[in-house]
């Protein structure tokens, strides 16, 4: 089996759900459910015996440890993390002690494992730590797009603590020979993604008639890539990729922020001809710090093992439009606190 931190969070519970669609093999979710760890996204699996679900902080020595004994899982997919920039900004702490001192924890946890595993075992394990490109820090306009050779330069507390984490896995492997893989992905979205960032909050503030915030001139550029093709490359990364090597994972789909908000409200009006969802577009104070363009250049791991994203841009905003507009009570329940109330409901005593 595998152990995945973070799988209650957007990325985590799209990555549990591609995984037990396409495979049988086991897996262990242990999330601490912060803010942004919703188990509703995982409802449809309350009763599938494959997968498991632990509620846990990443740091917590004494229960990774009692994890890793009793499951002996084969790798360890790390998303764990606190993840929003804006909320870096106002509230940095969380931010060093999960993305910083847990996969500090986490790493030194897995190492003493791993230590102790026998050949074949010891051989086949894999710990592949989940980052961004934000890492790289921000480009200007027509600079080549980040490789994995670009030099670290974060400059947000969320990815400087990010970077942070890279730099510790990096050295776990270089010290320890943990067998560790890192990806460096550029901007998700798809479904179950919180609306605290850019395209959930806009689509659920338009279909509330709410204001659709840029911040600054909106003419900050970022890599968009839909969730599931992130997936799929984690799982390519984990079977294939190569032992210390860093893979950057992009869609090929740089969009400035208006550019998208503009493309969400046009596809809204397709559906509803009488609302002018533009004239919802509000310029607000810009984020501090704010990284102008990321850029991924995605070369590598198309070159070396062969995975390319399978959708546009046009098909994922689709596709990501539908999926709210026909999911708003879990939009409603993420505004109003009722998520949480589900899992009091259905994991009582966690
Ligand atoms: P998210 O904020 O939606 O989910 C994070 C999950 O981690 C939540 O379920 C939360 O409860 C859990 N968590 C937080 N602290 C924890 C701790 N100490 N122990 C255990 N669980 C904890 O984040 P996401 O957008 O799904 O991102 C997942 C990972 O991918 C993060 O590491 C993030 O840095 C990285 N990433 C995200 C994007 C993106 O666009 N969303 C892009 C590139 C990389
Ligand atoms: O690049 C990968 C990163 O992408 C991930 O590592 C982060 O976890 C993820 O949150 C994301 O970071 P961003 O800061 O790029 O995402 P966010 O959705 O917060 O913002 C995207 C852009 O939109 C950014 O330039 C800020 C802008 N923005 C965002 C919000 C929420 C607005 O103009 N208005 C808004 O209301």
């Amino acid at each position: 089996m595998i152990l995945v931190t973070g799988g209650a969070g957007f990325i985590g519970s799209n990555f549990i759900l591609d995984w037990l669609a396409q495979s049988d093999e086991k897996i262990i979710n242990l999330d601490k459910l912060t803010y942004a760890g919703n188990l509703q996204n995982l409802s449809s699996l309350i009763d599938d015996p494959r997968y498991i679900f632990v509620r846990g902080d990443i740091g917590d020595i004494i229960l990774v440890k009692r994890l890793l004994i009793e499951y002996q899982p084969r790798a360890i997919i790390n998303l764990a993390a606190e993840s929003h920039v804006d909320r870096s900004i106002h509230g940095p702490e969380d931010f060093i002690q999960t993305n910083i001192l847990g996969t500090f924890r986490l790493l030194e946890t897995v190492r003493n494992y791993w230590d102790d595993l026998q050949d074949a075992a010891k051989r086949r394990f894999r710990f592949l730590h989940v980052s961004t490109d934000e890492v790289f820090g921000s480009l200007v306009q027509n600079e080549p797009a980040f490789t994995e050779k670009h030099r670290y330069a974060p400059n947000s507390p969320y990815s400087a603590s990010k970077a942070a984490s890279d730099h510790l896995v990096r050295a776990y492997f270089h010290t320890y020979g943990l067998p560790v893989l890192t990806t460096n992905c550029s901007n998700n979205y798809g479904p179950f993604q919180f609306p605290e960032k850019l395209i959930p909050l806009m689509i659920a503030n338009a279909l509330e008639g709410k204001s659709l915030p840029i911040y600054g001139d909106g003419l900050q550029i970022r890599d968009w890539l839909y969730v599931a093709d992130h997936c799929s490359a984690l799982r390519r990364v984990l079977e294939a990729g190569a032992l210390g090597e860093t893979y950057n994972v992009g869609g090929w789909n740089e969009k400035t922020n208006l550019e998208i908000v503009y493309t969400i409200c046009s596809l809204l009006k397709e559906l509803n001809p009488h609302s002018n969802f533009h004239d919802l577009i509000t310029y607000v104070k810009d984020r501090p710090g704010h990284d102008r363009r990321y850029a991924i250049n995605a070369m590598k791991i198309e070159r070396e093992l062969n995975w390319k994203p399978m959708e546009t841009f046009e098909t994922g905003i689709r596709k990501t439009i539908h999926w709210y507009l026909n999911n708003q009570q879990w939009i409603a329940d993420v505004q109003t606190g009722a998520y949480r109330e589900w899992i009091d409901k259905n994991y009582a005593g966690l």
